[in-house]
């Protein structure tokens, strides 16, 4: 395949870290750390629709992130409660689609409710669309995907990527051309693993609560100066 024009990423993952220094650095608890860190998203979710990218992924949990400290694992599920509880309206009214991807069956009866509840509410919604990635993580992904497909009978022997690709939590959303990664960290810590296959990585040392507009703006400009061959030569 030649050289693709890379102007502008159509889905966009962002690892949020960095909210535990930014919090550190402040004399605060982690848990502030991540209320800081929500109010960053607006903000974020705005300048990459202005920008034309209507389609945006979130880490917000990973499977590895119940090694944590209790309390901040119970500050972290009730943030994503309250936030999910108050933003749906705005979300739904301005066409955003909510996913939410992961490992349900391990969060609490009422965050699970809050979410199938945001899902079933803005499936219809075609403007944007937020996913977020809730004790999310990649290999786990595609063990469900291959458990997923054996239980509907298919033969696993004839699996193809497009099969794969349909029972994965992210069946049919675009893959991501772009990961920002904040807080320094030069690795995709098992996000959209299978999704990223080719997506160009970004990666600024600013942390997650002190991103914002221009930083993404940043991203993209970065972005388009890529050139992406997807395994081929130059064109
Ligand atoms: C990483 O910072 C951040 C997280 C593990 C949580 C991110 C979650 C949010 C910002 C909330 C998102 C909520 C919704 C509903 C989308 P860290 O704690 O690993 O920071 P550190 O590496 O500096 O310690």
């Amino acid at each position: 395949m030649s050289a693709a024009p890379a102007a502008l990423p159509r889905h966009i993952g962002i690892i949020m870290d960095g909210n535990g220094r930014w919090a550190r650095q402040r004399g605060l608890q982690r848990p502030d750390g991540h209320r800081a860190g929500i109010e960053t998203i607006r903000p974020v979710m705005e300048a990459a629709d202005r920008a034309g990218v209507h389609h945006l992924s979130l880490y917000a949990f990973s499977t590895e992130n119940w090694s944590r400290p209790a309390a901040e694992v119970a500050a972290l599920m009730r943030l994503f409660e309250e936030t999910l509880a108050r933003e749906v309206d705005e979300l739904h009214a301005n066409g955003v689609r909510i996913r939410v991807i992961g490992r349900r069956q391990e969060l609490s009866p009422s965050l699970t409710r809050l979410i199938d509840a945001a899902e079933r509410r803005t499936a219809g919604n075609r403007t944007g669309m937020l996913c977020v990635a809730i004790n999310y993580g990649g290999r786990a992904e595609i063990v469900d995907a291959v458990r997923r497909l054996a239980s509907a009978g298919h033969d696993l022997a004839h699996v193809d990527e497009a099969a794969l690709a349909g029972a994965l939590y992210t069946a049919g959303m675009p893959d991501p051309d772009l990961i920002i990664r904040t807080a320094g960290e030069r690795r995709t810590s098992n996000f959209l693993l299978w999704q990223a296959a080719y997506a160009e990585l970004h990666v600024t040392p600013t942390l997650w609560p002190d991103f914002g507009a221009h930083d993404l703006e940043v991203a993209l400009q970065d972005f388009a100066a890529r050139q992406r061959r997807f395994g081929g030569v130059d064109g």
